[in-house]
């Protein structure tokens, strides 16, 4: 089969992980979540005591976690050391801690490595994330930047939320993980070569065909 390697890219609220499941099972590709290993890295962080402020220490501790992620579109897990984090990295302390281990370099040169590694083995795959089009795979056959107005994302958010938090809440946690994502990865321009889905007023279906057609103009 014809080898392939998109690479998705946005922020928080874009759709991006669900776009590029679906994308990832109608191309036959393996898929994989490079927000997961973030948060999977700092569930083991955080479940090891380390200091967050100690950037030595995260880094090792990045380094040291034995780290699984299924890229079966079909089955969502990861597991740290063993234990299964498929649930808990989406818990909210993860989300917060989360930018202290991607705003450190050593840590980010590591997960690359590991995401490059996985990408290098799968002959199709769909991979997402803050720097795929730029850092991981700048020579992916597709890059797509999934983008979606500030409106868009906060209600998308809410609803992944289940709505329990107030609009104030939400926007406040958005946009302050967005600003401190963009210190380290600028994700939200489209780099050269790299086409722009804005999904803000696309259903999901509508997504994941315009997501398609880029994907096939570029491949
Ligand atoms: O996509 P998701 O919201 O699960 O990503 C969690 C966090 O992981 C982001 O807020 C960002 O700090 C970090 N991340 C990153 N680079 C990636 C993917 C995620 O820095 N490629």
């Amino acid at each position: 089969m014809h080898k392939l390697t998109v690479a998705i890219d946005g922020p928080s609220g874009s759709g991006k992980s669900s776009v590029s499941k679906e994308a990832a099972r109608r191309l036959d590709a393996a898929y994989l979540d490079t927000g997961a290993m973030y948060r999977a890295v700092t569930w083991h962080a955080l479940d090891a005591g380390t200091d967050l402020t100690d950037a030595d220490a995260v880094a090792a501790a990045v380094v040291a976690a034995d780290l699984f992620i299924s890229t079966d579109p079909d089955v969502e897990k990861v597991t740290i050391h063993g234990t299964d984090v498929t649930q808990a990295i989406r818990e909210p302390f993860v989300s917060e801690a989360v930018s202290a281990v991607a705003t450190n370099l050593a840590a980010r040169k590591e997960l690359v490595a590991r995401q490059r590694t996985i990408i290098a083995a799968h002959p199709r795959i769909v991979a997402e994330g803050r720097d795929i089009t730029t850092v991981v795979a700048p020579d992916a056959s597709a890059r797509i930047l999934l983008t979606a107005s500030e409106e868009a994302r906060l209600r998308r958010r809410g609803l992944q939320l289940g709505g329990t938090q107030s609009a104030a809440e939400l926007q406040a946690q958005v946009l302050a993980r967005d600003a401190k994502d963009s210190t380290v990865v600028n994700f939200q321009v489209a780099s050269d070569g790299v086409a722009t889905v804005d999904s803000s007023e696309l259903d999901f279906e509508q997504t994941v065909v315009t997501v398609l057609e880029a994907i096939k103009a570029q491949a």
